[in-house]
């Protein structure tokens, strides 16, 4: 962790620690963590059995957690300056204090699992911004489970933490997200990204390379229609699938594609030729990472963009404006939405020589465009959710 994420993730837990003790008038028993993730490319293919390249980001959810000898659990969220409270024995949909779904459907998700759980008091808060596509939800669903895994010892392995918390997203807020962003925040290792086969739930750890950097660049732009856009694609990914008889669009190689196309309406074909153009693209990504071949993953990052942009609809004005700036600067290897789009941010591979310009650059060139003030940032790569303290 560079000296910034360290020195952010310690005034978090000074901020999470101070806001317990004001909120449940004495001292937490312990901290958890959970970082955001960048997705370095991938996109949309997790929920089609594909493969994914992210990180984990020196950004954070920290919550800070007392256990209690009742069935209760009371939560308070700082950044929401909202409370919650409702018992393991009857976990219900909170129409008012949305965010207190993730931990309820992490409870949950848990307990249909079969995990015993103790009531507990929950003080979270974050550096994690919100709908910008950096998978804060996730984060606070992966920081729930690893507290409620500490506080009743658990046997709870990373992925079957990934596979609950997805659950509780799936099944609980409504959301039919892939695994991806759970998996990454539970597994994610320092100075990594992970290669994730979403069929087999492997992963491979792949180096982010030296001599160049990450940086995310936040639109400002909030998501909008995210959830019903999402779920449609999905949809159309799977009858994409059923009308070529695949088990999921992971099971046809672009040349195959190229051939059977013919059978799928326009719209489903642009779906469809995403995917299967984008889990090629992320093998390509790691072939070229580990070849040393930073000019090459920069092409394929570019090409994903174009990809998401044109065939599968997922970009909006402010995001091409971002990538568009991005690319103009010299420098920039690559540059991509990263996230399920509709607005949040880019993430780019930048030569480290021009990471300092570039940010002036960009956000120069951007706002000249869209009149938004974008925030940007030069990120590290972190380790998935840990214990603090
Ligand atoms: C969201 C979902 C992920 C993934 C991405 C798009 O972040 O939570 O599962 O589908 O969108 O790649």
């Amino acid at each position: 962790m560079n000296s910034e994420g360290r020195s952010g993730l310690d005034s978090l837990c000074q901020r999470a620690t101070a806001a317990f003790e004001r909120a449940f008038a004495a001292g937490p028993s312990f901290l958890v963590a959970a970082p955001g993730r960048v997705n370095l490319i991938g996109e949309h293919t997790d929920y089609n059995d594909g493969y994914v390249l992210p990180a984990a980001v020196d950004r954070h959810v920290v919550i800070a957690a007392a256990p209690r000898t009742d069935r209760q659990v009371r939560l308070h969220a700082v950044d929401f300056q909202g409370s919650s409270e409702f018992s393991l024995d009857d976990i219900r949909f909170d129409q008012r204090q949305r965010w207190s779904n993730y931990p309820r459907g992490v409870a949950w998700a848990l307990q249909q699992a079969g995990y015993a759980l103790t009531g507990c008091e929950l003080c979270i808060t974050g550096d994690v911004p919100i709908g910008a596509g950096l998978s804060s939800s996730a984060a606070i669903e992966v920081a729930t489970a690893y507290t409620f895994q500490v506080m009743g010892e658990l046997t709870l392995d990373g992925v079957k933490r990934a596979l609950l918390c997805q659950k509780a997203e799936n099944e609980f807020v409504g959301m039919r997200c892939g695994i991806m962003d759970q998996y990454i925040i539970s597994l994610g290792k320092r100075g990594h990204a992970l290669l994730i086969d979403c069929r087999s739930l492997e992963y491979r750890l792949v180096p982010v390379p030296a001599g160049c950097s990450l940086i995310i660049c936040d639109t400002k732009k909030r998501r909008g229609l995210v959830d019903s856009e999402y779920n449609t694609r999905r949809r159309e990914c799977e009858a994409g699938a059923k009308t070529l008889g695949l088990r999921a669009l992971r099971d046809i190689t672009p040349e195959e594609f190229q051939a059977r196309q013919g059978v799928l309406d326009a719209v489903t074909r642009k779906r469809c030729r995403h995917v299967v153009t984008e889990d090629q693209r992320v093998l390509d990504a790691v072939q070229a990472l580990e070849a040393g071949d930073l000019a090459q993953f920069g092409r394929l990052m570019n090409a994903s963009h174009l990809s998401l942009r044109d065939d599968y609809e997922v970009s909006c004005p402010e995001l091409n404006a971002m990538v568009e700036a991005a690319q103009a600067q010299r420098g920039v290897l690559g540059a991509r939405m990263t996230g399920a789009g509709f607005g949040g941010c880019t993430v780019n591979l930048v030569l480290n020589e021009a990471a300092e310009g570039l940010q002036h650059g960009v956000a120069r060139t951007y706002t000249k465009a869209t009149g938004l003030v974008p925030e940007i940032y030069v990120c590290t790569a972190e380790e998935g959710v840990q214990r603090l303290a």
